[in-house]
């Protein structure tokens, strides 16, 4: 198939040229391409969704307070490709970046990361393909969370693609302070947040730590270990 270049050939430019199906065109082949993405992350969505729902049945109590998934936006895509120097072409983007489709599961506790983790890459049909903890170690700003890259068959008419979605797990503390660092941090210019400033956000990461040791250690004494 020849490699069409998503985003110098802009739709808006060849619709203003006079060429509104070509405008058409283009935009059919960006959804082509972001489908099995969209059916990838929904069938992850659906695994953690039923692990959630059977969990909550179990006498230990459900260890997923929520799931977020999310499909990466086309300007996001384009964005991250420039970033990567990633040629805006389907087969280079799909090859490179990974994080198209991507669900957050927020846990209760640490152990409960691990535990989820667990039951989703052993599933047959889930191919884990990269795992970064940083939990075990954490990044250098304080950050924490267990990033799965996994691939998941997605049967279309005529052949099955194996979509890789991001999951990343992560507890409610350490949601609270990712949500939070990126909107103080993130918005601004790195360069503009001052040392001390970044030295606090790091020991506010620790702080978050300390706080979910403590809460897994109150859980565990009030109930013993999760069965
Ligand atoms: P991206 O290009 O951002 O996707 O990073 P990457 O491909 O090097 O992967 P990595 O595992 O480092 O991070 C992937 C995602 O984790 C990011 O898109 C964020 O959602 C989240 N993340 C990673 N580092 C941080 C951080 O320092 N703060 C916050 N708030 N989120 C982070
Ligand atoms: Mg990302």
């Amino acid at each position: 198939m020849e490699k069409r270049d998503v985003t110098t050939d802009q739709p808006g430019q060849l619709a203003r040229r006079g060429h509104p199906e070509a405008w058409h065109e283009q935009y059919a082949d960006l959804n082509h391409f972001l489908m099995v993405y969209k059916f990838g992350l929904a069938e992850m969505n659906t695994k953690i969704t039923i692990l959630a729902e059977e969990l909550t049945h179990r006498g230990s109590g459900n260890p997923i307070e929520h799931i977020s998934p999310r499909l990466k936006t086309p300007a996001s895509i384009t964005a991250k490709a420039h970033r990567l120097n990633c040629p805006l072409h389907f087969d280079d983007l799909r090859a490179r970046i990974r994080d198209i489709a991507g669900i957050r599961i927020v846990c209760s506790f640490v152990s409960d990361v691990y535990t989820v983790a667990n039951m989703l890459t052993r599933q047959p049909d889930v191919n884990l393909v990269v795992t970064k903890d940083y939990i075990a170690k954490p990044k250098a700003n304080g950050y924490r969370s267990l990033h799965l890259i996994v691939e998941i068959p997605v049967f279309m008419s005529d052949r099955v693609v194996a979509v890789p979605v991001e999951v990343q797990l992560r507890t409610v503390a350490m949601d609270f302070w990712a949500s939070l660092e990126h909107k103080i941090y993130y918005k601004h210019d790195p360069d503009v947040v001052p040392p001390r400033l970044r030295d606090e956000l790091t020991a506010a990461a620790e702080d978050a730590a300390r706080l979910d040791l403590r809460m897994e250690r109150l859980h565990r004494e009030i109930h013993g270990p999760r069965r």
